[in-house]
């Protein structure tokens, strides 16, 4: 009998790990499943995997989002948080404040980001994807990241805030700084959240002279019981909905492509489903797709402001915590079946987007398209399938994010 390798306390952060965290994530979740870890920037933290922890943590209000509540002194250093933010001035947004100001901004935003400007994005949104796949539908094959899961979100999210058409390749340039250092050399990121906070700053001082029906004149136009956002706040805003809305939505196109190609039975009930003019398995599927390998793997840092405990464990005053989504939503204590690709599967409260008071803002829009670019791709390159192994795929495992780095796809040409 060959020796099976002991699975006792699995390394985190590896390229393996980054490649499938899932058998790690299992093992912490029955061993350790609030799990204290050193992690790759040096900062200590907690780590918190079983579905019913996750959930409880991440609607705790002695959990603050603001760094200021990080007993080290890392925050000032950069070592959390959303590299550059701190020299461009833009930590005043929802991810990390808490109440009553949360309250106060998130309530602001959703005045302008509502679900009805969503879904009368819908047509943009599809004329965007067929845009992206006419650019490689004749050729018979393509890299999925970058030239598509990589391109639509950012075109997508410049157009719903107004940046005008000429700039939105700058954007796509930052952005592209921002995931390929991201977690890595911090010095570029820092470069690029700069850049766009001073000509986001710069858009903003314009609209406000000549308002539009775009979102960034919706954040400028908004108020509640005569509150306004200041033009700071609606550039961290306008940043934030920019940052938290781009890699997410870039990972859940490339990491859904990559499981249903890997399922081709789930693939194929899909391809029909689409086929008979039916929506409800692209409903339940994109949910599934977010459950099975959503593209968070960490929500973002929270802190201890009073002593308390999750799952039995004592956590200290200043100590961040992180809620493991990919973890809790494989937890077999809540799904059946937690490594199956279930398409169909209703019984679903998986914690892709969050849970509580900061729960995604933008799952409207990120469904949206996630349904347009997995729908749009399926029916008109029906026979797509993966042209590398699945072991020579690289992922990019940052902290919070996990998504492949290329995924190389070919099909039959389009005529
Ligand atoms: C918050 C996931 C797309 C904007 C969050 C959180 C998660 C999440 C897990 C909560 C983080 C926490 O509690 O620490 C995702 C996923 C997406 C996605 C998986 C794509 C599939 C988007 C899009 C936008 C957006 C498209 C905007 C255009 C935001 C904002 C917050 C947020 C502004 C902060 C909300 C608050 O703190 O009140 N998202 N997101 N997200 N997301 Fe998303």
């Amino acid at each position: 009998m060959p020796v099976q390798p002991d699975p006792a306390r699995p390394s985190l952060f590896t390229w393996e790990f980054a490649a499938d965290p899932y058998p790690a994530y299992a093992w912490l979740r029955e061993h350790e499943p609030v799990h204290r870890t050193t992690l790759p920037s040096g900062v200590e933290a907690w780590l918190v995997t079983r579905y019913a922890d996750a959930r409880q943590a991440l609607a705790d209000s002695r959990l603050s989002k603001n760094p200021v509540h990080h007993s080290t002194h890392a925050h000032r250093t950069g070592r959390v948080g959303i590299p550059g933010e701190r020299q461009a001035n833009l930590m005043t947004h929802l991810l990390n404040i808490d109440p009553p100001d949360h309250t106060r901004l998130r309530r602001l935003v959703s005045k302008a980001f509502t679900p009805r400007r969503v879904a009368a994005f819908e047509p943009r949104v599809q004329q965007l994807t067929d845009r992206l796949i006419d650019g490689f539908a004749a050729r018979g094959s393509a890299d999925l990241i970058h030239e598509f899961a990589f391109p639509l979100p950012i075109y997508a999210i410049c157009d719903l805030l107004g940046v005008p058409a000429e700039d939105q390749d700058d954007f796509r340039d930052w952005a592209g700084m921002m995931i390929r250092h991201g977690g890595g050399q911090r010095g570029g990121v820092g470069r690029a959240v700069k850049r766009m906070r001073s000509y986001l700053a710069e858009l903003i001082h314009r609209k406000r002279a000549d308002l539009g029906d775009d979102l960034i004149s919706g954040l400028i136009r908004a108020s509640d019981h005569g509150e306004h956002l200041t033009e700071n706040e609606a550039a961290a805003m306008a940043f934030i909905l920019l940052f938290a809305g781009f890699e997410t939505t870039v990972n859940l196109i490339g990491n859904g492509t990559y499981a249903l190609l890997r399922n081709p039975g789930q693939r194929e009930l899909l391809q029909d489903s689409i086929a008979r003019g039916e929506t409800g398995l692209l409903e339940t599927g994109i949910e599934e797709l977010l459950r099975y390998d959503g593209p968070v793997e960490l929500a973002t840092w929270r802190f201890a402001t009073s002593p308390l405990t999750i799952g039995g464990v004592e956590i200290p005053v200043g100590d961040p915590v992180l809620v493991v989504l990919a973890a809790a939503d494989r937890d077999p204590a809540r799904f059946a079946d937690e490594n199956t690709l279930d398409l169909a599967r209703t019984d679903n409260p998986h914690l892709g987007f969050g849970h509580g008071i900061h729960y995604c803002i933008g799952a409207p829009l990120a469904r949206l398209e996630g349904r347009a670019a997995l729908a749009t791709l399926l029916t008109r390159l029906p026979d797509l399938q993966l042209a590398e192994s699945p072991e020579n795929l690289r992922w990019r495992g940052g902290l919070i994010m996990r998504g492949l780095r290329e995924l190389p796809v070919e099909f039959t040409p389009e005529n």
